[in-house]
């Protein structure tokens, strides 16, 4: 359809029919729904009449094509216009075919990999009638109490940014007109919503503008560049203003300034909490805030569909604003060719075919090896098929390993660890056993660990966090292992064999009680369906690791939060002199974090060497290349991720120490170097002065290349403009 066809569907859409269209309801509301008419808690105090019901724009969580198929079927016989409903899931790492969690992908620097695994879940899904996911989530995050950190790539914005790029272009493909089996992407949350005071979740964010345009936006802009359609609002506040009705970031940024013209949908809720936030009285005076916001849907409550009338009545709201919001969602719509088709890609016999097909295993279990991170390893790994075994602890034989917002991921799907081991060794040489449970260990549990870690050669521990432990109000104070587990940990150290650590978890930890009893750590995250397959590869060396970490594991929590491109302050802790007092440190820990960001061990080492500037001078119209020799000097092939960060020596506002411009991923046979160059232009040194404007200073830089944003080889270089 055409704009003008558009408008005049609009037209012919009485006002009731219009604000229907900007209210979102779970699938349980919806006729040939399979959980029809389970509306429980919070859904049920809705007060919706049938009316309203059958006229709403949007459904969340559906999924299926049989389920979609009916409910789409169902919902059409009763819509006066014909306007088809719109399909709408959490399709955050996969559909059924479980990728790692975005944090872990984040750690694989690799964008091709994570655009694919968009693509496959896009597939997946639109084949199984979802029209439209939300994702990618892009928040920055910096700190790992915040139960979401999982949900991100990490604490840099510019990594995030790319990564927020390639995820929209898997999802979306380059048109959804043109294109079958992908799905719109909406970006969230809208904004900042990974900075929550003390990690809590939904707690207040509070930040200068600055700081938001520097280190929070871009990922969001990112994604939007690439074509994202829509985007969500954050739950938390923003300058003391709830998102879901802050007109300043909503209209006057994300419309006005960035030309957003998709769709804007609330979180969960989200329009409603305005009232326990403080800048409602009710239920009209949030929707009144959200729709001038520029709020078009309204997801889970009726705050819109029971006030907007009334509120346009007595002339609080112009009928225009809901005409342009009902507009983006017919645009929408029409986009995905819902007119033609209301099913699209929905189509059970695909559904059967495509979802959790081998080719999609293939690609979850390749990003899941390039996705653990080793942290540790007193060269007890790779193992070697000869070695006797303990596979230990509360996720040797657990399929949790998928993640909080693995949906509708199984985990009787799911590779295990010890799935994973059966394929590499004698069974004869495997013994496994339990040791603990994720929160509690009894003397029995950690006896019989005991006596079957006395019959192995090596004791492979797989510990963690259950899934519920991170995700969506799943912050934690304490980010250490449960207590039990570090019991386990602590018995099994005194048998005096090596311990190869593998961690399934939402954050980085806290690896007090671990780590000094580990010979080996590998981070393995929530790995996904193929998590089990992809470990075991890595811990036998069939796979050489090259996961590098985006979010910096902290020393202990009371460091939080601790990232790499923090600020100098007036007073840096300077290592070489410890004696000094009046600087800025702990009395008691390092400043540094326990592993850095970008830190990631191989096992082979590579060395680097002739760091060298193609000038030593960078203008407006002159970049400059960085070029460094790296060489495998080691016995394996192996992957390197060679890190590139700057540092504005004397800027009019304070940059941080390092910041990561650009990065290459190499592989290299042993005994063979490459050249690698990455080139700094002088678009790339801009930032936010302190009038907001965004440019760059002429003055010197440092520029560091290395394996780590520690380990670096330092040079500078001067902007002349
Ligand atoms: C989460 C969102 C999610 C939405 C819909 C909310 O609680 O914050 O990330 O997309 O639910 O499931």
């Amino acid at each position: 359809m055409n704009e003008t066809k558009l408008k005049d569907l609009l037209e012919q859409m009485t006002f009731d029919e219009k604000i229907a269209q900007l209210m979102q309801l779970a699938t349980p509301f919806f006729e040939g729904a399979e959980s029809e008419g389970q509306i429980t808690g919070p859904l049920a105090g809705l007060g919706l009449n049938e009316e309203e019901i059958s006229n709403s724009g949007s459904v969340l969580g559906a999924s299926g094509a049989k389920e979609v198929i009916n409910i789409q079927k169902a919902y059409l016989k009763k819509n006066r216009l014909g306007i088809p409903l719109l399909f709408m899931a959490d399709v955050v790492h996969g559909y059924k075919t479980i990728f790692p969690v975005p944090l872990a992908i984040g750690c694989s620097w690799d964008l091709e990999l994570a655009e694919k695994s968009a693509e496959i879940a896009a597939k997946e899904a639109s084949v199984s009638g979802v029209h439209v996911t939300f994702a990618p989530m892009v928040d920055l995050v910096r700190d790992p109490r915040w139960g979401r950190v999982m949900e991100s790539t990490g604490e840099d914005s510019y990594l995030n940014s790319l990564f927020a790029k390639a995820f929209v272009r898997g999802f979306q493909g380059s048109s959804l007109e043109n294109e079958a089996y992908r799905v719109a992407a909406c970006v969230k949350h809208f904004a900042a919503y990974g900075a929550p005071e003390g990690g809590r979740d939904y707690n207040t964010v509070n930040m200068s503008e600055r700081e938001l345009r520097q280190s929070h936006l871009p990922a969001y802009k990112a994604a939007l560049d690439e074509g994202c359609e829509m985007v969500m609002t954050a739950f938390n506040t923003v300058d003391g203003i709830p998102a879901t009705g802050n007109k300043q970031l909503m209209r006057d940024l994300l419309r006005d300034e960035w030309k957003f013209d998709g769709v804007l949908i609330s979180d969960w809720g989200a329009v409603k909490e305005m009232i326990p936030h403080g800048v409602a009285a009710d239920e009209s005076e949030a929707a009144l805030k959200a729709i001038e916001a520029g709020v078009d849907i309204e997801m889970s409550t009726s705050c819109y569909v029971k006030n907007l009338k009334m509120l346009v009545d007595n002339g609080s709201v112009s009928e225009e604003i809901i005409n342009e919001s009902v507009l983006r969602i017919l645009k929408l719509k029409d986009k995905l060719g819902l007119f033609e088709n209301p099913y699209r890609d929905a189509n059970e016999e695909l559904e059967q075919k495509l979802v959790m097909s081998e080719e999609h295993r293939q690609s979850a279990y390749e990003l899941a090896t390039k996705s653990c991170v080793l942290l540790k390893n007193e060269q007890v790994l790779p193992l070697n098929t000869e070695q006797k075994i303990a596979l230990i602890g509360p996720f040797a034989v657990n399929g949790d390993i998928l993640g909080p917002w693995s949906w509708l991921g199984s985990k009787e799907d799911a590779v295990t660890l010890v799935d994973g081991f059966k394929t590499k060794l004698d069974q004869a040489n495997l013994f496994t056993a339990k040791g603990a449970d994720i929160d509690t260990i009894t003397e029995e549990q950690w006896q019989e660990a005991i006596q079957v870690a006395e019959q192995a050669d090596i004791i492979v521990l797989a510990l963690g966090e259950h899934s519920d432990m991170s995700g969506e109000a799943g912050s934690r104070a304490d980010i250490r292992l449960p207590e039990a587990q570090l019991t386990l940990i602590s018995k099994l150290k005194d048998l005096r064999k090596p311990i190869v650590t593998v961690l399934f978890n939402g954050r980085p930890l806290d690896l007090h009680g671990v780590i000094e009893h580990s010979n080996a750590i590998l981070e393995a995250w929530f790995p996904g369906t193929e998590g089990g397959a992809a470990i075991a590869d890595l811990l036998y060396g069939d796979v050489n690791p090259s996961g590098k970490l985006t979010m910096s594991f902290p020393h202990s929590v009371g460091q939080v939060p601790v990232y790499y491109n923090h600020f100098n302050t007036g007073r840096p802790k300077d290592a070489s002199d410890a004696q000094v007092r009046y600087v800025s440190q702990y009395l008691d820990i390092p400043n540094e974090p326990l592993f850095p960001f970008g830190f990631g061990l191989s096992y082979t080492s590579f060395s680097y060497r002739e760091l060298s500037l193609s000038s030593e001078v960078v203008t407006p119209t002159e970049p400059i290349t960085v070029s460094v020799q790296v060489e495998n000097t080691g016995n394996v092939a192996g992957e390197e991720v060679v890190q590139l960060y700057v540092r504005d020596v004397a800027a009019e506002v304070v940059r941080p120490l390092k910041e990561l411009k650009g990065y290459e991923k190499i592989w290299l046979e042993p005994g063979e170097a490459k050249t690698v160059s990455i080139t700094i232009t002088e678009e790339s040194l801009r930032y936010h002065h302190a009038n907001l404007e965004y440019k760059s200073d002429r003055g010197e830089f440092f520029v560091y290349v290395g394996s780590n944003s520690q380990q670096v080889q330092a040079a500078s270089f001067v902007l002349e403009k």
